[in-house]
């Protein structure tokens, strides 16, 4: 066993087909240049510590898997059990017995959209199989991060994992998975944070609630999804950010009719539109969390402030090319 081991995995944006991917349509994903960084230590005892600097919070797992909270409250259990099964899956599957100090930073804004709980899902799985020596696969990682997030998420698609891990751009769908796109270009993206948390799963039992009672109305939104994914996929290859702006409104547009959207999120759209986005659209589950905008090359800062000048979070992001890594 090493003595120390570090990892970490990008957040992402969703460009196409967020909630529709739910129900086995293509979604495209970007990883973008904002990481969660997970360190791993082995601990004396048979405990499993996890603590992150990001919510000032720690707690402890016993060997018997009950929690006890050190920093912060019993809500916490649920933010660490994803990451405490990676890491009791790991130490099953290797001939260690040892405790582990868990530590996690992240740079991406919680439960915002960005897929943060993914990517510290996929860099812990990565620093803890680094710590104990396993040699873990890309799709190894994918698998554990993805039943930690079914844990957090009810019903996830695997969008989210998949992305934390493999980086980059991909279309992602559940029943084909995961397809890596060669983009070229440079996709000048601005986020936008409303700054209002919400839980993804309610948001999805939302739109299953929509399917459930108008389900043609609801398969004809989601095929329309699919049409723009696909269109968005030959835009992204050949650079057409024009066409990439009008199918993210368009997309926009389908899942304001799921519902998802709500003041907070139409406000940040509107002014980046007016600031001379090509395109904007929530990104991820809705509800809150954050908009994507998509400008020319060199609009970008008068769209962060335009953003930033109704007093909201901005930034501009770049495509990051790599998935999950190894630190040190
Ligand atoms: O908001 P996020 O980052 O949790 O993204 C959720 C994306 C959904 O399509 C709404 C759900 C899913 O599991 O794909």
């Amino acid at each position: 066993m090493k003595p120390h081991s570090r990892a970490s995995a990008p957040a992402k944006i969703i460009l196409f087909g967020e909630h529709f991917v739910v129900y086995d349509k293509p979604a495209v994903v970007i990883a973008i240049d904002r990481r969660a960084y997970v360190t791993a230590k082995p601990r004396s005892d048979n405990k499993i510590v996890i603590r992150s600097t990001t919510i000032n919070a720690s707690g402890a797992f016993t060997g018997s898997g009950k929690y006890q909270p050190i920093e912060g409250g019993w809500e916490n259990e649920i933010r660490f059990k994803p990451i405490y099964l990676i890491a009791k899956s790991l130490l099953s599957s290797s001939n260690e017995k040892t405790g582990l100090k868990i530590e996690i930073r992240s740079l991406i804004p919680i439960a915002a959209g960005l897929g943060s709980s993914a990517a510290v899902a996929a860099a812990s799985a990565a620093a803890i199989g680094n710590l104990l020596e396993i040699d873990l696969t890309k799709n190894d990682i994918f698998r554990l991060a993805l039943r930690a997030e079914k844990l957090v998420h009810g019903n996830p698609s695997g969008v989210d994992p998949a992305i934390s891990t493999y980086g980059g751009a991909l279309l992602y769908r559940k029943s084909e998975g995961i397809k890596r796109l060669d983009i070229e270009s440079d996709l000048p993206i601005i986020i936008g944070n409303t700054g209002i948390k919400r839980v993804t799963g309610d948001m999805v039992s939302h739109v299953n609630r929509l399917r459930n009672q108008y389900p043609t109305i609801v398969d004809k939104i989601m095929e329309a999804g699919s049409a723009i994914a696909r269109l968005g996929v030959k835009a992204l290859k050949s650079g057409n950010l024009e066409t990439l702006g009008s199918l993210m409104n368009m997309n926009h547009a389908l899942l304001c009719a799921l519902g998802v959207s709500n003041y907070a999120i139409e406000r940040l759209i509107t002014v980046a539109r007016q600031a001379g986005a090509l395109g904007a659209k929530l990104t991820g589950a809705g509800g809150g969390g954050c908009i994507i905008a998509l400008s020319t090359p060199n609009n970008v800062r008068r769209v962060v402030e335009a953003i930033q000048c109704v007093g909201n979070e901005a930034f501009a992001t770049t495509k990051a090319p790599e998935g999950v890594r190894i630190e040190e």
